[in-house]
């Protein structure tokens, strides 16, 4: 038994991989029922292994917005059903009394020039860590943004940061928002540093975590403290995670399974929403262009990219080009790597808690997952029969779903929702 098991799985792994190549090569289109039969196999598999995963399961009473706390409380080494493990950098380990000083300083709206915006303003726990209904982000006077705020839960398993990936780790995230004229709007940071060090619960809280007052307290530690909180922001044990590494047979509604065989077959979706033999988040952390926004400003593109290479902007420019100028912010990850096959593409974002988090890409263009599905049955178009455009990624071409089929595929989508957000979905 053990031996079949390790053998399906490798052959998962391989045939997965070769079918993530086919994608990306625009290759054959069809692929044989063999996977499909595999597919079930795994799923089996899921039920038969569900008993060794891990079942460290988050009580569904949980109201939030505990969900870091609860997280926090947890022994360090155990996760949610689905997730991977989380790693946490050399320099700067958690400790309890870190998250909760990340938590305050994640709130505390005195670190914008109006006073009226902190970071959970866009992030907010109760939304499952977005902003949603916005289309795109408000900040301070209600500026708006080019971009739609995506959730920091989960956000620790990301390589890289923001839609183009622009940022390398979440403390460095966490610098840009303050100094952002659309999101929190200061000039430096040092008003920032000018409260921390005067006032007299975050002066006893530096010095408890990281032995430090007065001048010795920089942006350094208050993004550490900042990011160690969104290192607890983690949530997994939805449905599916329940359904398919937990081998809780009727966690997933019959639609919600066809739903999940179009996912990992017909629909390509796994190929960049990636699921694992133990874990799943939904992301390859790649960047792909399947198709939104890019196709509004096609014509201007060779003159935009030419600008902005000649333009040669440092780092902080560009954070700032990109949310504020609604063209610059269609080069997509071009305007990081300069590399062409960055045009119009962005970060293939985590699925998980999607039905909490409407509207939907980088640009909020999309207002539901029926309608994200037939985009995509579209072969990266919004509107069937409009032009796709030069650069859409080999991955995206017509699916051919039928009616059915579409609703199958949202409905898995609904099946991702952790128990801590499952309320917000009934408000809506
Ligand atoms: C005005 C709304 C707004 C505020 C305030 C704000 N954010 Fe964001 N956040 C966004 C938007 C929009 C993006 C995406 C921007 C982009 O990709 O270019 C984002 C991206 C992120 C990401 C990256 C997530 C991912 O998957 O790539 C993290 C982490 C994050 N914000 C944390 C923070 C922190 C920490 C603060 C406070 C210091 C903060 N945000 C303040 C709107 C906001
Ligand atoms: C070639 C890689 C690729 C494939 C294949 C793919 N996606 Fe995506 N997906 C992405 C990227 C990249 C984005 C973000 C694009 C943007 O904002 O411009 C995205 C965005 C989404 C979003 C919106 C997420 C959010 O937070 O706004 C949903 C929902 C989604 N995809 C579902 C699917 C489904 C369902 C399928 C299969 C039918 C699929 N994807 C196939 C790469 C892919």
């Amino acid at each position: 038994m053990k031996e079949d098991t390790v053998s399906i799985l490798r052959t998962f792994v391989c045939l997965n991989f070769r079918f993530n190549q086919c994608v990306t090569q625009k290759g054959e289109q069809n692929m044989s029922g063999q996977f499909v039969k595999l597919m079930c196999g795994i799923v089996l598999l899921g039920m038969v292994t569900g008993a060794h995963a891990q079942s460290d399961a988050v009580g569904s009473q949980v109201e939030f917005p505990s969900v870091a706390k609860m997280n926090a409380a947890r022994p360090s080494t155990s996760v949610p059903l689905g997730l991977p493990e989380v790693t946490y950098p050399k320099d700067n380990p958690q400790t309890r009394e870190k998250i909760a000083l990340g938590e305050l300083l994640f709130n505390d709206k005195r670190f914008s020039t109006t006073k009226e915006v902190s970071c959970s303003t866009c992030h907010l726990p109760e939304k499952a860590f977005t902003d949603s209904p916005l289309k795109v982000s408000e900040g301070i006077d209600k500026l708006t943004g080019t971009r739609n705020a995506p959730t920091v839960l989960n956000s620790v398993y990301a390589t890289t940061l923001f839609w183009d990936g622009r940022s390398p780790s979440l403390e460095d995230q966490a610098l840009h928002p303050f100094v952002n004229p659309v999101e929190m709007g200061l000039k430096d940071h040092q008003p920032i540093l000018d409260i921390i060090r005067s006032d007299p619960d975050y002066r006893k809280r530096f010095k408890a975590v990281f032995g430090k007052r007065g001048k010795a307290i920089t942006m350094t530690e208050v993004t550490q403290a900042i990011a160690a909180f969104e290192r607890t922001v983690i949530s997994g044990n939805s449905p599916f995670d329940r359904w398919y590494y937990g081998g809780e047979e009727d966690a997933l509604t019959e639609a919600q399974k066809r739903g999940f065989n179009l996912f990992v077959n017909e629909g390509r979706c796994v190929s960049c929403h990636v699921i694992e033999q133990t874990q799943a988040t939904f992301t390859d952390n790649l960047f792909h262009n399947i198709g939104v926004g890019i196709n509004d400003i096609q014509e201007d593109v060779p003159k935009l990219a030419g600008e902005f290479l000649q333009a040669e902007a440092t780092a902080s420019e560009v954070d700032i080009q990109v949310l504020t100028d609604k063209r610059t912010s269609e080069l997509g990850r071009f305007a990081i790597s300069r590399n062409f096959d960055g045009l119009g593409a962005f970060r293939t974002p985590t699925l998980r808690n999607i039905a909490v988090t409407a509207p939907y890409m980088h640009d909020g263009s999309l207002e539901t997952l029926k309608e994200v599905v037939e985009h995509y049955n579209n072969g990266g178009v919004t509107n069937e029969g409009d032009p796709v455009n030069d650069f859409l990624s080999g991955g995206i071409r017509p699916l051919n779903l039928s009616e059915a089929q579409i609703d199958d595929l949202v409905a898995f989508m609904e099946s991702l929702t952790s128990p801590e957000f499952a309320q917000a979905v009934e408000n809506k």
